[in-house]
């Protein structure tokens, strides 16, 4: 189906702005920022709330009441807007989390962010998420959540994030939300 951009922008204003944004581009932390995201990973997330695989009681709702194309329309939508940019709020994670996203910590396998996500933050289309501008606390639940395993699975995220510490979750996430 060809993406129809005045449908998307109707379900957008009328569903999702209140939590991510008109332009994607959302206030609280705990909703992230979809301006910018690559679409196809925009698309398989609704998918995955919508199959309950990736597990979000107010997005399994949402991802509900869209059909493939809604899907496939917002998804294209939110993927063509600018993510704002942002500033870490807590600089004196800087140094570590800089170490973790360029370099990695070798002494317990973690890899470099930047390997698959990119130097800027800013993904692989069809295959990385982009990360760059994102709120800082949505990160540290990300990376909570693929380390428990319960609400998101999925591999090379889990294995990564169960050989993080809770101190480099928070630098990365801030270091990240700058980027
Ligand atoms: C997460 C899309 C409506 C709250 C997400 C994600 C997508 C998305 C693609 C995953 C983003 C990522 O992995 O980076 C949409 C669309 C909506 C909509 C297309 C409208 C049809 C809403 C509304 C709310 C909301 C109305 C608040 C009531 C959240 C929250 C998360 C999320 C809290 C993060 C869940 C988590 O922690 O894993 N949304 N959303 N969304 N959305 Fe929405
Ligand atoms: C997803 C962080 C390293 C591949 C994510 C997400 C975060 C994240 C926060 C979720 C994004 C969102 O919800 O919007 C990190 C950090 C890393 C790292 C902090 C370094 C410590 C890597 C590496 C790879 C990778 C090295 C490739 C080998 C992926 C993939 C996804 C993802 C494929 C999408 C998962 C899905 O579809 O649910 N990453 N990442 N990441 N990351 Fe990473």
């Amino acid at each position: 189906a060809k993406a129809d951009p005045v449908k998307a922008k109707q379900i957008v204003e009328t569903v999702c702005a209140a939590c991510h944004g008109t332009d994607g581009n959302s206030v609280a932390a705990a909703n992230p920022t979809l301006a910018g995201q690559n679409s196809h990973y925009l698309y398989t997330q609704l998918k995955a709330f919508k199959a309950g695989v990736r597990k979000d009681p107010t997005m399994l709702g949402m991802a509900s009441m869209l059909s493939e194309d809604d899907m496939r329309n917002v998804a294209a939508y939110y993927s063509e807007q600018k993510p704002k940019d942002r500033e870490a709020s807590d600089k004196t994670q800087m140094p570590l989390g800089a170490k973790i996203y360029r370099v990695g910590n070798a002494g317990t396998q973690v890899p470099a962010c930047m390997s698959c996500h990119g130097p800027a933050g800013k993904g692989l289309p069809d295959q990385y998420p982009r990360l760059g501008s994102q709120h800082a606390g949505y990160i540290v639940k990300q990376l909570n959540d693929f380390k428990a395993g319960a609400n998101r699975k999925n591999s090379p995220m889990q294995d990564i994030a169960n050989r993080m510490s809770d101190a480099e979750m928070k630098a990365v996430a801030e270091y990240i939300s700058g980027l």
